[in-house]
């Protein structure tokens, strides 16, 4: 061995998860949707493992919350198998056709046009969900893709009941579906959102998902399905190929690791951009003395490691397939330290005096689930279209509402995307690259508690995803994480945006005094799905986010 392997084989067992030698013995499992939650119930009573539960979870979710995530998305699943140790994430994010170009969602004027980074064909990428699920059943689970798709295709036939969180998100998309007959047909009632307790039956969807299991990849991305989506996309007004299916390729990518306090972080990396931004919040917040600060001069800290991880993601975060993303630099705890050199204890670093990039001219959904097998097999999974009920359109026969990803690219350098993000040359548009993503599924591996999070909202992601961590370091248990009030800072809007109940008026006032912005009470975010194993405590827990009523999310072990 030489010296470097060396030392590269001991930062890998240093960093490895560790691999506890008892199982907890029971499963848990925390989605945004109480029928997804019990589809993967479902497929673990039938002698699945995690990783199947994953693609039952995801493909019910895909069926009963078409707002947030379904065939014509896509999204990142985090894997841990018990056994060895083995982690990994599957990157089934959507790619951009090759023949779409920045300048094709221009208006006459040369100023993006919202509507068609946003609404109808134009917007979708090239799903990369149907792919992903038949990559994780045929490499890491146990059971048949037919049988963990099985409670997905029963949904769809049989139809789910509406409720109040499909008729708030639909809410903000109605008028775009009317647009499109064969969208308004399937997910609105006569061209209304629908009342709660209305069925939405979806039998072409059922037959595509038939398709997967049957077919597996070729049954989506080649012949009589791929066809008929490239036809209805071009009709419409889109640029897809046969080609831009047929090459869609799910990749498998090494998570970012970094530590924080003892506790080993795993998550997502390039092409999602939350795992970065995670390991340089942290290195900076180690160089702390947390438990010592009040709670003003914390959350002075959290947003000064906000707003300069933020800025990094602007300037250097892209497709790692397409542009050379500085890993080694982002994760070291050095180039931390330079940040934190930077960062006045009394004073907030105006946004515009970091080097970056200057702003030129800003819904709700994503989906995320957690769980855990009897045998500690971990799977995070965040899932999206984009905006609820992503671009509004569906092909003809085929059932399901394309994703408007294509926003997520920074199609005009420095110019906001939905979410208020900006970027540059990393996360330009090139044929076949994926768009840049905030989601963020993530493990937590302390000396006995592992913790599995993460949450769909946007730009917030990451930061909601942070606040969860440290309230796990903390010794809290996960409906503390998924409930505890947050706060939020992007470099680019310059402002502190606060839930309500996260910052007392005085703790608002200090905040300005040292020059922040602070946006109070604003409005409520997130819907955070959780599970924890306490090996000592013997304990398994889970917790959905409360922040939906009635339609939250359902969390439960067994
Ligand atoms: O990949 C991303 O970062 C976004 N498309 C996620 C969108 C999202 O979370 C919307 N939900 N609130």
């Amino acid at each position: 061995m030489t010296r470097m392997t060396r030392t590269v084989f001991l930062l890998a067992l240093l960093l490895a998860a560790p691999c506890w030698a008892e199982a907890p013995g029971q499963a848990a499992i925390a989605s945004a949707h109480r029928l997804a939650t019990a589809a993967g119930f479902e497929v673990l009573e039938a002698g699945g493992n995690a990783f199947d539960a994953a693609v039952a979870v995801s493909a019910a979710l895909a069926v009963v919350e078409p707002a947030s995530s379904g065939l014509g998305g896509g999204g990142f699943w985090l894997l841990h198998r018990a056994a060895d140790g083995f982690q990994t994430m599957v990157d089934g994010r959507e790619t951009s056709p090759a023949a779409v170009r920045a300048d094709m969602f221009l208006d006459a004027e040369g100023a993006l046009d919202r509507d068609k980074s946003l609404n109808g064909p134009l917007a979708a990428g090239i799903p990369g969900q149907p792919a992903g699920l038949v990559h994780i059943a045929a490499r890491y689970g146990r059971l048949p893709l037919a049988e963990s798709l099985a409670p997905a295709m029963r949904l769809a036939r049989e139809g789910f009941e509406v409720d109040e969180k499909y008729r708030r998100l639909m809410g903000f998309r109605r008028d775009v579906l009317r647009r499109y007959p064969q969208a308004a047909a399937i997910f609105l009632a006569d061209g209304e959102v629908p009342e709660v307790g209305h069925r939405i039956v979806q039998p072409d969807l059922a037959g595509v998902l038939e398709r997967l299991a049957a077919e597996g990849f070729d049954g989506f991305y080649r012949g009589e399905l791929a066809k008929k989506l490239v036809e209805g996309v071009r009709e419409a007004g889109g640029h897809w190929a046969l080609d831009d299916l047929a090459g869609y390729r799910v990749a498998e990518r090494e998570p970012i690791r970094a530590t924080y306090r003892g506790y080993t972080l795993v998550t997502a990396p390039p092409p999602s951009s939350g795992g970065l931004a995670l390991a340089t919040m942290l290195h900076i917040l180690d160089r702390y003395p947390w438990e010592r600060l009040d709670r003003v001069a914390r959350t002075h800290l959290m947003v000064e490691t906000m707003r300069r991880a933020y800025r990094d993601r602007s300037v250097y975060l892209g497709d790692p397939d397409f542009v050379k993303v500085p890993v080694g630099m982002l994760t070291s705890p050095d180039y931390a330290a330079g940040l934190a050199a930077g960062i006045r204890l009394d004073r907030a670093t105006p946004s515009e005096l970091l080097p970056g990039i200057e702003v030129l001219a800003v819904g709700e959904d994503t989906t995320h689930f957690s769980l855990m097998d009897a045998e500690g097999n971990l799977v995070a999974g965040t899932l999206s279209v984009n905006l609820p009920y992503g671009s509004g359109f569906v092909v003809p026969g085929t059932g399901f509402l394309l994703n408007n990803e294509m926003d997520d690219f920074a199609i005009v350098a420095g110019v906001p995307n939905a979410y208020g993000l900006i970027g540059e040359d990393a996360n330009a548009i090139r044929p076949g690259k994926r768009m840049l993503s905030s989601m963020t599924p993530t493990f937590v591996f302390g000396a006995d508690r592992v913790a599995v999070l993460g949450t769909p909202g946007g730009s917030r992601i990451i930061t909601m995803v942070l606040t969860g961590i440290l309230d796990f370091v903390a010794g809290n248990d996960p409906q503390s994480w998924v409930s505890r009030p947050r706060l939020h800072h992007q470099y680019l809007p310059d402002v502190i945006s606060a839930e309500p109940g996260a910052l007392e008026e005085v703790e608002a006032q200090a905040l300005r005094e040292r020059g922040h912005t602070v946006n109070v009470g604003e409005r409520e975010w997130g819907n955070m799905q959780a599970v924890m194993w306490d090996r000592r405590g013997g304990r398994v827990l889970a917790a959905s986010d409360p922040r939906w009523g009635e339609s939250s999310g359902v969390a439960e072990v067994r």
